[in-house]
């Protein structure tokens, strides 16, 4: 059975997964940075020494279809059978690419995630979507597949700079919003400019368990999986927009501003409380600063949210909240309200 495993001492508890796992042979995935930065502090474990390493270049562009032959070629050329067993080491881009060759080699080997950054830790790690980038368009090709074991390590969250702990805990923001209001206190609570590392790694693992729960229920996005698509509607839509006009901002970033115009769509279509949309707008200005756009910018906005896949038709999709803790999914809004929503945000 699946485990997710809260990880003090990565050697010590990755071993011990090691240990107790079947396979013939062992394969270690890794991206040029977490080769360097990440490989380290795993590669004292005995059976890690014995592994086959491949590395390839780091960062989204790279997850492509090169790369997965790479990876394919890879197992090939060592002798990888359908008993053996990858581990991904590194961020979303790894754990995705990771798990889709995972999922595609002789029709399906085990994989391991250990996720290197807050997002894959909070986010891509844990669920079973793996894929990758192709004809132009993010995450086209993949499959469901999930990992045997993700471990989630507090060693790797010192290493992370602010901006990457930033873009993470959006993703933790939703999932606060998603439970209860229990988390949500905690979560809006915590202080992200002097970072107290030991509550955070507790927050982590309160939201990976969050989503884990989640995607228990509806592996396959059919239903309430699409919760996690709060903020994601107007964000993804703020993530082309600056990606189309050569200022890329981080993937979280754009969700946390994206949930600031969705929990105002959420207030004026299923009464979400007022001073909770004021708190969120306030804590997301304060430590995510604005993402800067006009009016003459809404059609473009407008076009890319029309465009995003998770539509039916030509109606726009939205996950929207009656309060923390309850979820409306299969929410529609109609231009003139997004446009509201779009004034609400700009201020
Ligand atoms: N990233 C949202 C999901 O895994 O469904």
């Amino acid at each position: 059975m699946q485990q997710i495993i809260k990880s003090i001492k990565i050697t010590d508890d990755l071993k011990a997964v090691l240990d107790n796992t079947t396979y013939d042979k062992l394969f270690v995935l890794t991206d040029e940075h977490t080769d360097k930065q990440c490989y380290p502090l795993i590669e004292s474990v005995p059976a890690i020494q014995q592994a086959q390493r491949v590395v390839i270049p780091a960062n989204d562009s790279n997850k492509n279809l090169e790369n997965l032959a790479q990876v394919w070629k890879f197992l090939t050329k060592n002798g990888a059978t359908r008993h053996s067993l990858l581990i991904n080491l590194g961020g979303g881009m790894i754990t995705d690419l990771g798990g889709f060759a995972a999922a595609t080699y002789k029709r399906g080997i085990a994989y391991i995630n250990i996720p290197t950054t807050l997002l894959g830790s909070v986010d891509a790690a844990v669920g079973g979507k793996t894929g990758i980038n192709f004809g132009g368009y993010k995450n086209e090709i993949g499959a469901f597949y999930p990992a045997l074991h993700i471990i989630i390590s507090a060693e790797f969250l010192n290493t992370l700079t602010q901006k990457d702990i930033l873009s993470g805990y959006a993703e933790m923001i939703k999932h606060g919003l998603l439970d209860s209001k229990a988390i949500w206190d905690r979560t809006i609570n915590f202080d992200l400019q002097t970072i107290d590392y030991n509550l955070l790694n507790d927050l982590v693992m309160e939201s990976v368990l969050i989503k884990q729960r989640i995607v228990e229920k509806d592996p396959f996005e059919k239903n309430i999986r699409k919760a996690l698509n709060l903020g994601h509607t107007i964000g993804h839509a703020f993530e082309s927009f600056a990606l189309d006009n050569d200022r890329a901002v981080p993937h979280g970033y754009a969700v946390a501003w994206g949930l600031v115009a969705e929990l105002y769509l959420s207030h004026k279509l299923c009464n979400f409380p007022k001073e909770t949309l004021d708190l969120v707008t306030q804590f997301i200005k304060q430590n995510y600063g604005t993402f800067e756009f006009n009016r003459e910018d809404y059609n473009t906005l407008y076009q890319l949210m029309v465009h995003d896949k998770k539509n039916v038709g030509d109606t726009i999709n939205f996950t929207l909240l009656g309060d923390v803790g309850n979820i409306q999914i299969d929410q529609t809004a109609d231009r003139r309200m997004i446009e509201e929503a779009l004034d609400y945000y700009i201020g």
